[in-house]
């Protein structure tokens, strides 16, 4: 049985890694998807439409309130509604690790308004169609950093914490609306982002794994089931938590 059948799903970040893997698993679910990214997200669209699904790339910058409305008023134009906002995108692997006094300011914003003002432009947005629907879902994807403070990150660790802090806000604000907000944390992912970035060394990956309960790496659709229990009715008493999804690394 399809658990999503008809609803209307916004996931940004899905040109690739585990934001396009969301798209396909809310696809598969019956969901219709819009795909916003600001790099080309045609191929994750393509791909869902070939499967007999319904999908729509919106060229988007989430740290753009802008494009933001405009993605979500194409979401509403073709699709009708929008039911469930995940909020994926973000800046991570590319940032490159460095000691937090090499971090420049300009690189502190960018990540900020990207990974945290990101999420807050796609609730704004999203919120008025989900308040006159009375129901609705929000996923923001924190990371499992937040909880184990890792090092040589401090610019994305800070803008993942406050993910978690505004998904507990966002939940208190939005509860009267029946729209529940929640958030996972992810551990170290093999996405298309960490695999091109070559600070993830084999070594690397290798020590992050052994400190997991379950020692093996963590792909992409390892965080597609959490997400789908997160966007469905499963889930419709659960609001402002974040679970963490990374094979028993951090435990809180
Ligand atoms: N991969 C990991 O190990 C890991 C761990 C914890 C959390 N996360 C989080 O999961 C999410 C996805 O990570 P990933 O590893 O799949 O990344 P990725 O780099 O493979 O993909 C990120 C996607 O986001 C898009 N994007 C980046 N900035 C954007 C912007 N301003 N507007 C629109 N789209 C934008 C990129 O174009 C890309 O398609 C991120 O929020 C990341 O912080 C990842």
């Amino acid at each position: 049985m399809s658990r999503l059948a008809d609803k209307v799903a916004i996931v940004t970040g899905a040109a690739q890694g585990i934001g396009a893997a969301f798209a396909h698993g809310l696809a598969r679910e019956g969901a219709k998807v819009v795909i916003a990214d600001w790099n080309d997200g045609t191929a994750t669209a393509d791909a869902i439409i070939r499967a007999n699904g319904a999908a729509l790339y919106v060229k988007t910058d989430v740290s753009s309130a802008k494009d933001v409305r405009a993605m979500v008023a194409a979401t509403i134009e073709k699709f009708g509604a929008v039911d469930i906002l995940v909020n994926n995108a973000g800046l991570f692997a590319k940032i490159g690790a460095k000691k937090f006094m090499d971090i420049s300011s300009e690189e502190f914003d960018q990540v900020m308004a990207v990974n945290v003002r990101g999420p807050f432009e796609c609730a704004k947005a999203v919120s008025a169609a989900m308040i006159k629907q009375g129901s609705g879902k929000i996923v923001n994807i924190a990371s499992s950093t937040v909880f184990k403070g890792v090092p040589n990150l401090l610019h994305y660790v800070s803008s993942k914490g406050a993910v978690v802090a505004m998904t507990r806000c966002l939940a208190r604000e939005l509860g009267d609306y029946n729209i529940t907000v929640n958030a996972i944390a992810p551990g170290l992912t093999m996405s298309e982002g960490v695999l091109g970035q070559p600070d993830y060394t084999q070594g690397y990956i290798e020590s992050n794994m052994a400190g997991r309960a379950l020692k093996r790496k963590q792909i992409p659709e390892d965080l597609v089931g959490a997400m789908l229990f997160l966007s469905c009715s499963d889930s419709d008493f659960m609001t402002g938590q974040t679970l963490a999804v990374d094979g028993g690394n951090v435990m809180h």
